[in-house]
């Protein structure tokens, strides 16, 4: 049996102390009993990247039924070989026929790629669940959330006999708003206020390399090899390495601005955000400060928040205990804790939460075949 080394493989796997992949593709231990052959044909595009791989990953653990998969990346992975649930696959240059017969196609390839390669796709009768940020404000594209918008993408099936384009968010905005939704939806938010703090692996499997290369040259004493990110990154953090627009906000503090009002479907809601990357290998965490319409106390949200799904809720004061991005790691679940009533506003209109996510799980991968169960 022949194994792919990718590259995200070597630095995955190549520290017991940083957090890891689930299982594929070294140990892809899961075997289907057979293919079902009623089931969509997929493919997904980007598969050798940090949210290919985890596609990859998430399609084994849910048991995604499907009756054949399409492994696309660039010219430069063509050709490579490795198994996945048993069965051997090679990767292939993605080009508009890569798109013949294929039902559902899940990209992460970046936006350039979405932008040309997504439309073919839908021509072609492929139903495209995008992670890039290309489609996510254009009107007539959802983007979803399963457990926050479900509604965006109705009449969206497999089957209606044409291709369609959906959008994944972006991967603070979920996370943020898998925790703030439930309470919005109880006492409606007026204003958002988020800080992030990052992980290196927002920014794909180079960037998660940098990290842990310049960990080791720093330790060493040696100058740390700056190719992804402008500076320093191991013990430091900077400001998001997204473009600044000319409002001063850079362009992923804005995706959260206006993705948050198109999904809440709220025009009005006022959310800032400020968007550092830290040098933590894999998961988001974000502060967040609420302010609501009608009162809501802190007990009450922590009992929202418990039974919210998709959410964990971590807020042992006693003990000091929080979400931190190791704890989420690999998991689907957002953490919400240090849940308290913000006391620069007056009575119950204001809660401070903090939340940690997976964001190439719940902020990228799970997110779309979530999505994608749902046209099935
Ligand atoms: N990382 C996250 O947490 C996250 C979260 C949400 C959304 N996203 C979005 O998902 C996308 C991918 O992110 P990532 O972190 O997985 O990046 P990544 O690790 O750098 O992977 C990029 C993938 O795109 C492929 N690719 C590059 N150029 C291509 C081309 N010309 N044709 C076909 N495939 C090509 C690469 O294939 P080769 O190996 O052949 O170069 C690789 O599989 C981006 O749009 C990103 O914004 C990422």
């Amino acid at each position: 049996m022949t194994i792919l080394s990718l590259p995200l493989q070597n630095h995955l796997f190549s520290s017991t102390a940083l957090p890891k992949p689930r299982r594929f593709p070294l140990c892809a231990t899961k075997v289907r009993m057979s293919l079902q052959e009623s089931a969509p044909s997929i493919a997904v595009v980007g598969v050798t990247g940090a949210v290919g791989q985890e596609f990859l990953s998430v399609l084994s653990d849910r048991d995604f039924p499907y009756r054949s998969i399409k492994m696309l990346a660039s010219k430069r992975s063509a050709g490579r070989r490795f198994t996945f649930e048993e069965k051997e696959y090679v990767v292939e240059e993605l080009t508009p026929e890569s798109f013949d017969g294929v039902d559902i196609a899940l990209f992460s390839a970046g936006g350039s790629i979405s932008r040309e390669f997504g439309p073919i796709a839908v021509d072609r009768g492929t139903i495209v669940v995008d992670n890039s940020s290309a489609f996510r404000m254009d009107e007539k594209v959802p983007l979803v959330i399963p457990e926050v918008n479900p509604e965006a993408m109705e009449g969206i099936k497999l089957g209606m006999g044409k291709g369609a384009l959906i959008a994944n968010p972006n991967c603070s905005t979920i996370i943020c708003l898998m925790a703030a939704t439930p309470l919005h939806r109880r006492a409606k938010v007026l204003r958002m206020v988020v800080s992030t703090y990052q992980a290196a692996s927002g920014a794909g499997a180079a960037a998660m390399e940098e990290l842990e290369q310049q960990t080791r040259e720093v330790l060493e004493g040696r100058p740390p090899t700056c190719k992804i990110f402008k500076e320093q990154y191991a013990f430091n953090l900077f400001s998001h390495n997204a473009s600044i627009l000319s409002n001063g906000y850079n362009e992923e503090e804005m995706k959260m601005v206006k993705e948050t009002r198109k999904i809440w479907n709220d025009k009005d809601v006022k959310v800032t955000a400020t968007c550092i990357r830290v040098p933590v290998m894999r998961a988001h965490a974000e502060s967040v400060n609420l302010q609501f319409e009608k009162p809501l106390d802190e007990d009450t949200a922590r009992d929202i928040l418990k039974n919210a799904p998709g959410v964990v809720v971590i807020d042992d004061r006693a003990a000091n205990h929080f979400p931190t991005p190791l704890e989420v790691s690999n998991r689907d679940d957002v953490a919400v804790g240090r849940i308290r009533r913000d006391l620069s506003q007056d009575g119950n209109q204001g809660l401070d939460i903090f939340v940690c996510g997976d964001q190439i799980r719940k902020g990228a991968a799970l997110n779309a075949v979530q999505i994608a169960e749902m046209l099935l």
